[in-house]
């Protein structure tokens, strides 16, 4: 019987301190506070039916003392508390994706080599793991009590999480959001595994990967008719999208992400970019999200790795003040 989940990623350590923090603060004041209603009452209490209260003056230091004191106290947390939520919210570039789809009443998992799952998510140990979810329906949320994740999977965005599992073993997933009749059953199993074992769980797989799927959907919704590699379709050019900042007719400039190319699809007219025409239909209903996290992987594909110079076809340098003077050439 234990009194917190097995702490079994790189982060649980930490937010267990944090909720040990809050909590020994919380159990010295409710006793402090408790005792000292209980002292006054007693210590204090009215001994007769004639007795004339007596007058009070309040104290400066005291009020100063009981005023500082729980103001740094709950700046301590507030501190705390943030840099570790942004920790979580900030995954490393390295980190390995995985896809995630939540719906009534099941989550729907893929990985990068086109592996599926359903309810069972296996990962590598020690390697950060970024997990871009969303839903089909309703709103989930995905919890991993173990490696203390718990995210709102939200339907018509991508939300993030990530974790480094530490420990080998077989952890709990649930889904912590009221999502309907069967929400109790949504419920599954992480392996966390060691690399080389995973590598074997990964081969044993089918072949093809999410990005090859996602270039068959490509092909079977006839995407390639208007979106030519050369660029002379009639839509703009995918080599070299992802990750670039693409400039709108309407004059944003916006950074393509895995959420604006999913809103592309599902809402062509949102974002047209500049010296096109909005004539794309929608393929809202046509593709499911998991069709539509392939089709990204795919677009992903044409872009080259962090690293290496980013093509410039409909792509513009970032219209922002320079911070660090950013041009295509050198992201
Ligand atoms: Cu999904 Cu509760």
């Amino acid at each position: 019987m234990h009194f917190l989940p097995e702490q079994a990623s790189t982060i649980s350590v930490e937010v267990d301190h944090l909720m040990y923090f809050l909590l020994a603060v919380s159990i010295f004041f409710t006793v402090l506070i408790f005792g000292a209603v209980f002292y006054f009452a007693i210590r204090y209490r009215r001994r007769s039916e004639s007795e004339p209260p007596r007058t009070q003056h309040t104290g400066l230091a005291l009020e100063v003392v009981w005023s500082v004191i729980p103001f740094g106290l709950t700046m301590i947390m507030f501190g705390w508390g943030a840099s570790l939520f942004f920790r979580e919210a900030r995954p490393p570039d390295d980190a390995m994706q995985i896809y995630v789809v939540g719906k009534q009443w099941m989550w729907k998992l893929q990985h990068m080599e086109g592996q599926r799952e359903i309810n069972e998510l296996h990962i590598p140990i020690n390697r950060p793991v970024k997990l871009l979810m969303t839903s089909e329906d309703v709103i989930h949320s995905f919890y991993v009590p173990g490696f203390r994740t718990k995210q709102d999977v939200v339907p018509g965005r991508y939300s993030i999480t990530w974790f480094t599992a530490t420990k080998p073993g077989k952890y709990h997933l649930f889904c912590a959001e009221y999502c309907g009749t069967r929400h109790s059953g949504m419920i599954g199993w992480v392996y966390a595994m060691e690399p080389q074992e995973y590598q074997e769980w990964l081969a044993g797989g089918p072949s093809g990967s999410m990005a090859d799927a996602g270039a068959r959907l490509f092909d079977d919704l006839a995407c390639g008719n208007c979106h030519k590699p050369d660029g002379s379709g009639r839509c703009p050019n995918l080599v070299g999208v992802y990750g670039s900042n693409v400039k709108l007719a309407d004059g944003r400039t916006v950074k393509a992400d895995e959420a604006y190319i999913r809103e592309s699809i599902l809402n062509p007219p949102a974002k047209v970019v500049e010296g096109f025409q909005p004539l794309m239909p929608t393929f809202q209903g046509l593709v499911t999200e998991e069709g539509v996290v392939e089709l990204i992987e795919y677009i992903k594909s044409l872009s080259p790795r962090p690293g290496q110079p980013a093509p410039t076809q409909t792509t513009v340098p970032s219209t922002e003040p320079a911070a660090g003077g950013s041009s295509p050439g050198n992201r």
